[in-house]
């Protein structure tokens, strides 16, 4: 792929976002945000069989007293991750975020186990219940991001040119219809993680593993990575994080992501 389809891709990415939710730029006021990240190990922190995007994003795109928690849970679905109380904790730390004046934000990024036969978790309610999670933040005063999940890294040759086994594509639709029905801002880190890891290959792509035979859980500097094109995706859905500074990307690592060239940070 040539850099500059990746870099239109994720301007068209960021636009078509940005429309769908047709808010206006609101004012975070004096109050930083802080982000409390809903999910499976896709976004939890790196540990012996888990590790996503959630402390990359955390450790190096926020500033000015942006901060926030790592809420994500390996091998848990949109029923197990409410069945176990972890959401319960997210909607208490919404609640306490108002009380310490910051901004509640909460990204909530479902798929990878709701996906898995055993679940037994039809679409519908993998929709509905992202549904319930959107109407949940907002009750409790938080804003709502919905996040399509993120790609593993498996590759297919049948075309003879490599490219990333798109297995997530029916949770990814449902994210985006769950945002939808809700008039929830979304980003779609699925399609953006994709086009990357198809820009830059499986050998460069295999270097972001936990383990060398892991293609779904990252490691720290993955972790960076991916963490960095969350935050470029949220700067682009809601401007108001980024003309206030509070999210910010590594130009070097901005730029590498825009035009689909490999990063280790
Ligand atoms: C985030 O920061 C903590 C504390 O410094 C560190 O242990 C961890 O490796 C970092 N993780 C990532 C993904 O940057
Ligand atoms: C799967 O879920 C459906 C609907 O809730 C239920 O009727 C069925 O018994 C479940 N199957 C298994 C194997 O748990
Ligand atoms: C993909 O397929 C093409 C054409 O069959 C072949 O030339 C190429 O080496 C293959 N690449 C990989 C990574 O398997």
């Amino acid at each position: 792929m040539k850099p500059t389809t990746v870099c239109s891709f994720l301007l068209a990415l960021v636009l078509a976002t940005t429309s769908t939710i047709a808010q206006p730029t609101k004012s975070t006021g004096s109050n930083p945000p802080l982000f409390l990240l809903a999910g499976d190990s896709t976004t939890a922190t790196q540990s012996s069989n888990g590790g996503g995007w959630g402390d990359g994003f955390l450790n190096t795109t926020l500033h000015h007293g942006a901060s926030g928690i790592n809420y994500g849970v390996n091998g848990r679905t949109t029923v197990s991750y409410r069945a176990g109380g972890y959401w319960a904790t997210v909607l208490a730390s919404v609640a306490a975020s108002l009380e310490t004046s910051t901004t509640p934000y909460v990204t909530i990024q479902f798929g990878h186990n709701d996906q898995k036969a055993s679940a037994n978790i039809s679409i519908v309610e993998y929709t509905t219940n992202l549904e319930q999670f959107v109407a949940d933040v907002r009750t409790a005063g938080g804003t709502p991001i919905l996040v399509t999940p993120l790609s593993r890294r498996g590759y297919e040759n049948s075309t003879g040119t490599p490219k990333v086994v798109e297995d997530l594509a029916d949770q990814r639709a449902a994210t985006i219809a769950a945002a939808e029905a809700t008039g929830s801002t979304w980003i779609d880190l699925n399609e953006a993680s994709t086009q990357y890891l198809n820009a830059i290959g499986e050998a460069d792509a295999w270097t972001y593993n936990l383990n060398p035979t892991d293609e779904t859980h990252l490691n720290v500097e993955g972790s960076v990575v991916f963490g960095g094109l969350v935050a470029l995706l949220i700067e682009g859905a809601l401007s108001e994080l980024k003309a206030e500074g509070y999210v910010r990307v590594k130009k070097e690592l901005e730029k590498a992501l825009e035009e689909g060239k490999y990063y280790w940070p």
